[in-house]
């Protein structure tokens, strides 16, 4: 079975979107490994400390490595990606080694395909910094802007994520996209 790294744009606790990548690793179970990334000790990218490689980046690094695709689920933050997120994309994107390109990096033509639950724009603006962003970075885009999902009055009132047939026929085909180009 495929590998899938799933890879949440929130730290916090009761995340919708960290809710939404627990239902879509439900759609992929029997289908693919799923492995959700933890990647909250990730030090803000700065250049002083980039090498030595910190024992954080490496453990994020050899993750995805590990990872036949990433899934990447995120909240929208003011029209665009989280901070934390773009942290993990950023480290991901360097050499692994100092001035040695032929090193590699970590996101070179790594599989990737990007969801998110937000208002109403169903973080298309988050989705459509995403695809620029890995693009740039060399990874392989798989299902162009991804699936987007909108809150429901219930969400915030119950703190729970529920989900129309609507969008699990949404999910279910992203799901089966990205099996098929993995
Ligand atoms: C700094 C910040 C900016 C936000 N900007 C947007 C936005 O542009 N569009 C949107 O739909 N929601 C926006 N939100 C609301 C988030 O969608 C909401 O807080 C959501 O619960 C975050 O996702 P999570 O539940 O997975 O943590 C923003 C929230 C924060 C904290």
């Amino acid at each position: 079975m495929k590998k899938i790294l799933m890879v949440v744009g929130s730290m916090r606790n009761g995340s919708f979107n960290q809710q939404v990548a627990k239902h879509i690793a439900k759609l992929l179970k029997n289908k693919a490994e799923v492995a959700f990334l933890d990647y909250k000790d990730l030090p803000f990218m700065n250049q002083d400390i980039e090498y030595p490689t910190p024992e954080a980046v490496k453990h994020v690094r050899s993750e995805v490595d590990s990872a036949d695709g990433l899934w990447i689920v995120s909240p929208e933050y003011n029209h665009s990606i989280p901070a934390v997120l773009k942290n993990f994309l950023d480290w991901i994107s360097r050499p692994n080694e100092a001035n040695n390109p032929k090193a590699g990096k970590a996101s070179a033509d790594k599989k990737v395909t990007f969801s998110g639950i937000g208002g109403s724009n169903e973080t298309a603006g988050c989705r459509n910094d995403l695809f620029n962003l890995c693009k740039f970075i060399g990874m392989n885009i798989v299902g162009d802007r991804g699936t987007g999902l909108q809150f429901n009055r219930e969400t915030f009132a119950t703190g729970k994520v529920t989900f129309s047939e609507e969008d699990n026929a949404k999910l279910l085909a992203q799901v089966d996209a990205f099996l098929a180009y993995l």
